[in-house]
């Protein structure tokens, strides 16, 4: 699931690389699927899904062994995925490889870690085997930044505080692994990049990088969500959502783990390594 979403299209492209069949399910099969084209061989497996919509699930899902479960955040994630995760144990899908969060407990002080916490227990109690993957924010989400970057600032709560980010195609290669080697799923595995590093420290690259001074402005937490509600035009929910994320940041310093590299025998792709691949829409207009 999640096929044409961050993690679950980089998992589409780890599985056709490896050669795994692999169903691709969206709510808009007419729509083509990132990266993929209708000359693509083996062709890819396109079909409808709504987690709102439970006899499109039993429909997807036969003959399904396994499920990947990523889910876009919403007020109504709880009640899509609780729902995902009993269609698939009713219909014999025999392992799940669940997108989770790290802050995953009863008592986060995020909103949405609450709900994975939620989701987690639920997927313990179906009894269906699972392996579940807490990563880190995602490097794809800083290109949300490009455009206050490209006029020279970064917005944040977070001070010198640093963040550990992921690259989405790290998640994926994780849960193709887990999909297909015995020896992976079943655990639970909080995912990071190999270092992290503060928005000062980010802003600092992103100067060398782009040649345009790229300053951190620190807000308070009610100043940064005012503005993404206002400025930025994000529904309330997700403005919390990012404010109170910025603010665990701070009230916990985050720290790389080694989780990758233990996995998949290889390191992390680095933040440098993904900002350069990406850098384009960081610059400014008309900027060389
Ligand atoms: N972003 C981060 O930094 C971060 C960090 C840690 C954890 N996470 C977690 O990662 C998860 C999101 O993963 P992602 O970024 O890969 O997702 P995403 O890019 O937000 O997209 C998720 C997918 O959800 C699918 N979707 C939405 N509503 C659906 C529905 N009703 N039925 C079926 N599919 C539906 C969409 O598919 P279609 O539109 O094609 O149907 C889309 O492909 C979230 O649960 C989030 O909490 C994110």
């Amino acid at each position: 699931m999640g096929a044409t979403g961050a993690t679950g299209n980089a998992l589409l492209h780890s599985l056709l690389t490896l050669g795994a069949p692999v169903r691709a399910l969206t709510r808009t099969p007419h729509k083509p699927i990132p990266g993929t084209t209708a000359a693509h061989q083996p062709p890819v497996e396109v079909q409808y899904a709504d987690a709102a919509d439970p006899r499109s699930l039993r429909t997807a899902f036969k003959g399904a062994s396994q499920l990947f479960l990523a889910m876009a955040n919403s007020p109504a994630q709880v009640e899509l995925e609780t729902r995902v995760i009993d269609i698939a144990a009713h219909t014999g899908i025999g392992h799940i490889v669940k997108v989770s969060t790290p802050a995953a407990e009863p008592d986060s002080p995020v909103a949405i870690s609450r709900g994975h916490h939620a989701i987690e227990e639920h997927l313990r109690a179906s009894g269906v085997a699972h392996t579940v993957l807490r990563p880190y924010a995602f490097m794809q989400n800083l290109l949300r930044l490009a455009p206050t970057v490209a006029q020279g600032i970064i917005l944040g709560t977070t001070g010198d505080a640093p963040c550990n980010y992921i690259d989405c195609r790290d998640i994926a290669d994780v849960a193709a692994a887990a999909l297909t080697s015995p020896g992976i799923a079943g655990g639970t595995y909080t995912l990071t990049g190999p270092e992290a590093i503060s928005y000062p420290e980010l802003a600092s690259r992103l100067t060398t990088l782009t040649g345009n001074q790229v300053r951190y402005v620190n807000l308070a937490p009610d100043e940064l969500r005012d503005h993404l509600i206002r400025n930025a035009h994000m529904p309330t929910w997700l403005a919390d959502h990012v404010t109170e994320i910025q603010q665990l940041a701070v009230a916990r310093p985050e720290i790389p783990t080694t989780t990758v590299i233990d996995v998949l025998g290889r390191p992390p792709r680095t933040l440098d390594a993904f900002l350069h691949e990406h850098h384009a829409p960081f610059r400014r207009q008309g900027a060389a």
